[in-house]
């Protein structure tokens, strides 16, 4: 949800800001600018992706030592070129910023009182006055940008990671976060600033993340920073592992093709912690043992496909652990009047860690004394599992494509993993059990790289989808939430209307849909509601529906009119939610192609949600 970075070096910082607009693009692409320091303040901005902004630099031969850019995600104003940013006041001032300032009316008010012209509709272009009115309040030739910037930030309430330059500093980068995710590259003689480390890995590799409330002071030689209470403090610097070639397509010609296929990898990187220790509670973090012993239940708190991979989890939880279990959407359990026991464990699930409604819902279950609280998540150093009193991190790797994929299987992993292992601890299971459940997860890259294989078969499926305007996703039980992961997968990259229930459902109202001109995908392995799921896609034949049908080969369907069937790999029992993940990830992507969507980079979409 919009992405920041800035430079301040000893060489041209525009191609370097512009490299790193391109790796964050998936934050959001509704426009994109850079605003460098040459001599004044020259500014780019450009509605659209970072490739037409790169041309319009590129025309007025744009360069400087020092610099900002921006790719927006529109939240406060839509899509025009003056909302984007960098927002600039008088010339003096520019700014970049992620997130969402909540006072930003009052401010407005106030810096309008003071003779402020505004020319956009958005948040950012308050912070760029108000700074700009401490900066120049004390009438002091020697204006100090960074305390201009500490008085700035203390006036704002909501969420923010800004960047700020000003005309008159040639040598001088002042940023600061508050809910919102900002790292340093430290360079040789050149320090960077940018929402993730992928912007700032063309330059270097040392990062340093910064704590919510701090502000930094950056020139070419040296790093400041400040803490919320104004104290000077040192950061740890980290090395990071993240190769730029994990973060190239490759062979590939999109993301989420490559990140499908990385599967099979990014599922042995993550069990391979779990085959070494087998299912133990360290593996959640040093106090697991102490944490999970004293549990009365899981309250599991997610987004999007996280909510679904915690939907999935229930189904396990309580059969195998058997301990109660809940799953909530995080933008209604933060708005609900939560009947909370502090003795459940509140698991977070998240892809990139950093999903507004998803922290505030953990800080908000926090509020409410649940403090046994773990973090599923796949990048390293996010929000939440810095708040989360232990964490599994998913060996996914970079996913860059904005529906997720490779996270949710790994995802599913780590969740079956801790069902496991409190089934363990609370002597809900055998150890032939338990060996059983290592072993099923040693086979499981194995199934997938199986599901891979039936690519071409679902091509051929995905060019009868791609003139349809609806379709439904049916499941039972475990594959319920596959079902649902599928229509949001469908729905989020093709724009067709795609719809999940669990199939007993339909016969309570959505049957009502089903005619000649929809198309009805079941998830249908061999498990033990297959004969149920037989009886609804019955019901759906007898009204002309065309059934789609991932089955197994126990499953024992045969193709006839109307009803397609692909064979899925067999796979032992209660992982089968993961393999079945697969064909409905390559559905929907091969129903993109078909209909010649942007798959990566999806209408009204970004890859992380750090706004309400
Ligand atoms: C859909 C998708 C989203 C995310 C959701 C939560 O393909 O990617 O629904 O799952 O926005 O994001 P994270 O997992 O980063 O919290």
């Amino acid at each position: 949800m919009c992405g920041i970075v800035g430079a301040i070096a000893q060489r041209n910082v525009v191609p370097m800001l512009v490299d790193g607009l391109k790796r964050l693009e998936y934050r959001g692409y509704d426009s994109a600018g850079i605003a460098v320091l040459d001599k004044e303040i020259k500014r780019v901005r450009r509605v659209g992706r970072v490739a037409e902004m790169e041309n319009a630099a590129k025309e007025i031969n744009l360069t400087g030592l020092l610099g900002i850019g921006h790719t927006r995600w529109a939240t406060h104003g839509g899509v025009t070129e003056p909302n984007a940013h960098p927002h600039v006041s008088a010339g003096l001032i520019a700014v970049v910023h992620n997130g969402i300032i909540e006072n930003h009316d009052e401010k407005r008010d106030e810096l309008k009182r003071l003779g402020y012209m505004f020319t956009s509709q958005t948040d950012t272009e308050v912070i760029a006055h108000l700074v700009h009115h401490h900066y120049t309040r004390a009438k002091d030739p020697a204006r100090d940008l960074l305390v201009a910037v500490k008085s700035a930030v203390k006036e704002l309430v909501g969420a923010y990671a800004i960047a700020v330059i000003a005309m008159d500093k040639p040598d001088q980068l002042v940023v600061a976060r508050m809910g919102c995710p900002l790292l340093i590259g430290v360079g040789e003689g050149e320090n960077f600033v940018a929402s993730d480390v992928s912007a700032v890995l063309s330059s270097t590799r040392k990062v340093i993340y910064l704590e919510e409330g701090d502000v930094a002071n950056l020139t070419r030689d040296s790093i400041k920073i400040w803490d919320k209470n104004g104290v000077a403090i040192e950061r740890t610097q980290h090395l990071s592992d993240v190769s730029l070639a994990s973060l190239e397509l490759g062979p590939y010609s999109h993301f989420m093709q490559k990140e499908i296929h990385e599967q099979p990898k990014a599922l042995s990187d993550t069990i391979e912690q779990v085959l070494e220790q087998g299912f133990v509670p360290e593996l959640f973090g040093a106090d697991a043992a102490k944490i999970f012993s004293d549990i009365e239940g899981i309250q599991i708190i997610a987004c999007g496909t996280s909510f679904y991979a915690g939907s999935v989890a229930r189904y396990w939880i309580e059969s195998i652990a058997g301990l109660p279990c809940q799953v909530e959407i995080a933008s209604e359990y933060r708005y609900r009047d939560v009947a909370a026991n502090p003795k459940h464990l509140v698991v977070t699930i998240s892809q990139s860690g950093e999903t507004l409604d998803t922290m505030e819902a953990l800080k908000f279950a926090k509020s409410l004394g649940c403090n046994k609280t773990l973090s599923i998540c796949n990048v390293r150093e996010s929000a939440l599992p810095r708040s989360s009193a232990l964490v599994f991190y998913t060996r996914a790797g970079a996913e860059i494509g904005v529906a997720s994929t490779k996270a949710f299987t790994t995802q599913l992993v780590a969740l079956f993993t801790l069902t496991v292992t409190l089934a363990k601890m609370r002597g809900r299971i055998s150890d032939e059990q338990v060996a059983q459940h290592l072993d099923a997860l040693r086979h499981l890259p194995g199934s997938v790289q199986h599901a891979l294989n039936l690519e071409p078969q679902i091509a051929i499926w995905s060019d009868k989808f791609a003139p349809k305007h609806h379709a439904l996703f049916l499941g039972r039980g475990l594959h319920y939430p596959i079902a649902m992961e599928g229509a949001l997968k469908l729905k989020e990259i093709t724009y067709i209307h795609a719809e999940a229930y669990a199939a007993g459902e339909l016969k309570h109202g959505p049957l009502a849909l089903v005619d000649e001109s929809m198309p009805v995908v079941v998830i249908a392995p061999n498990d033990t509601l297959l004969e149920k799921v037989k009886s609804n896609m019955q019901e759906v034949r007898a009204r002309g529906g065309e059934l789609f049908v991932f089955a197994d080969l126990d499953s024992h369907f045969s193709e006839s009119e109307g009803v397609h069937v692909i064979r899925t790999p067999r796979h032992a029992g209660v992982l089968s939610p993961i393999v079945h993940s697969i064909p409905v990830q390559l559905l929907a992507y091969h129903a993109a192609l078909a209909r010649g969507t942007d798959v990566d980079k999806p209408r009204n979409l970004a890859k992380s949600v750090t706004v309400e």
